[in-house]
């Protein structure tokens, strides 16, 4: 394993937009007709662009990118994304950019294919992320996202295959440990409060209280045909079907001062664990698996443990998932998710804040570029560029946990504030 180190300088993120933004233009915006919502071309531009505005780093410094990307020829007829990334600037032209796939962690694996090609001697890395998902409707973009799921054996659980499979998960975890849906409903309050203060946020606009994330009604209505898992998943359950992108430069110690930079402008990537489950068999659902398997290698290789995280961004695709990433994480035991959250404890202001911009219920889910964005976001965290979600005291250890299909492929990440 190569002893170099490895820093993310910092990102950027796009807004992220989809039904119930203010921004999102769909037939009762004034602007519908006028004008359309970006694309991925202006997406991925956007973010790359900002990237290296906002840090003052020289994009001809870059030496290779990564773009993760799901299902870009599904809902936008567009793949080859690495040529699409080298279109970002024309200082990327030419340079090898290459599109990284693994589901909704398809960032991730962006930003894991950026640490290993430092790792093998690269100094100026450039990882980016993008999805655009509301070109189609919910229905029809389910069956697209259901490519994450075994297809052939899966699909058939439900329109809504996705939805359907954390409904399963929803009624084994709750039937193994007694949870209660009031106590799943604080992922919910917490994800939209949090959305509320970040004006990238999907759901910036959108309020939830308790008593409508606790159980179904006119207002938060169930929405599956299944009738096993139907009551498991309500809207406010669910991350939200939304068109952004990320992307983040990453760097050796040569590479930060070829930029012009020193440590205490970055963070440092201490460690990834990267583990794949077989797409074949479910297994035991009352935990997530695989996302264990991916914390322990992390938490080994970064030589430190679940309780010196002192703040997360955790794959919340629905509301159990974020519960079950506690327990994977090692932030509680296992069934005890409901009560952590119950507890405020990974509110803002609390001992672990998770999930500070809302999450992929609140912040919103385009989905090749959610591992991006992840790490994007612990960079602000502990730099104190969150403004009003900004936790008190700048956080010293960050993890990142992005999930792809149902506890498929994932990627736990550790960083640590380099200054
Ligand atoms: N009462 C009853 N039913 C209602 C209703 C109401 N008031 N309102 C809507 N519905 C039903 C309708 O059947 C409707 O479908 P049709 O219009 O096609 O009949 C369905 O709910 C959806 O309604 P909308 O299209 O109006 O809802 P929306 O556009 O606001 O979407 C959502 C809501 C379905 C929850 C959508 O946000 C969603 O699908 N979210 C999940 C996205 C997802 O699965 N992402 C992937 C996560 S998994 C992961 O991260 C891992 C991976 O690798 C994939």
């Amino acid at each position: 394993m190569s002893s170099r180190r490895v820093f993310l300088l910092g990102g950027a993120n796009t807004q992220f937009l989809g039904k119930g933004n203010p921004d999102y233009i769909w037939k009762n915006h004034p602007d519908f007709g006028k004008r359309e919502n970006p694309g991925i071309e202006e997406l991925l531009r956007a973010a790359v662009n900002e990237t290296f505005s906002k840090l003052g780093a020289d994009p001809e410094a870059v030496e290779r990118g990564y773009v993760g990307n799901f299902v870009g020829e599904l809902f936008c007829q567009q793949g080859h994304l690495g040529a699409a990334l080298a279109g970002s600037h024309p200082a990327l032209v030419n340079k090898p950019m290459t599109r990284t796939e693994g589901a909704c962690a398809s960032g991730g694996l962006a930003l894991a294919c950026a640490v290993d090609a430092i790792k093998a001697g690269c100094d100026v890395v450039l990882a980016a992320g993008v999805e655009v998902q509301t070109n189609e409707s919910a229905r029809v973009g389910a069956d697209y996202l259901a490519r994450a799921s075994h297809y052939r054996r899966q699909r058939s659980i439900d329109d809504f295959t996705f939805p359907a499979l954390f409904g399963r998960r929803t009624k084994v975890y709750r039937e193994a440990f007694g949870v209660s849906e009031e106590e799943i409903g604080h992922v919910a309050v917490k994800a939209y409060a949090n959305a509320n203060k970040n004006p990238l946020a999907h759901m910036r606009a959108r309020r939830m209280d308790l008593d409508t994330a606790s159980g179904a009604s006119e207002k938060n209505p169930t929405f599956l045909q299944n009738a096993e898992f139907a009551s498991y998943i309500k809207m406010s359950d669910c991350s939200q079907v939304s068109d952004g992108a990320s992307a983040a430069i990453i760097v050796s110690a040569d590479g930060l001062r070829r930029l012009g930079k020193s440590e205490a402008d970055a963070i440092e990537i201490l460690a990834i664990g990267h583990s794949t489950a077989s797409l074949y068999d479910d297994g035991d659902l009352s935990q997530l698996w695989t996302t264990r398997d991916a914390a322990g290698k992390c938490y080994a290789a970064a030589g430190i443990g679940a309780r010196d995280v002192q703040v997360a961004e955790v794959h919340d695709c629905f509301t159990v998932t974020e519960l079950l990433m506690y327990e994977a994480l090692g932030f509680c035991e296992p069934g005890q998710g409901g009560k952590l959250a119950a507890s405020g404890a990974t509110r803002i202001d609390g001992r672990i804040p998770v999930n500070t911009g809302g999450g992929l219920i609140g912040f919103g889910h385009p989905v090749g570029a959610t591992g991006v964005k992840q790490a994007v976001e612990i960079w602000r965290q502990m730099k104190g560029k969150c403004g009003d979600y900004q936790v008190t005291s700048l956080p010293s250890v960050g993890l990142t946990a992005n999930m792809g299909g149902d506890d498929r492929t994932v990627l736990v990440t550790a960083y640590r504030n380099a200054g």
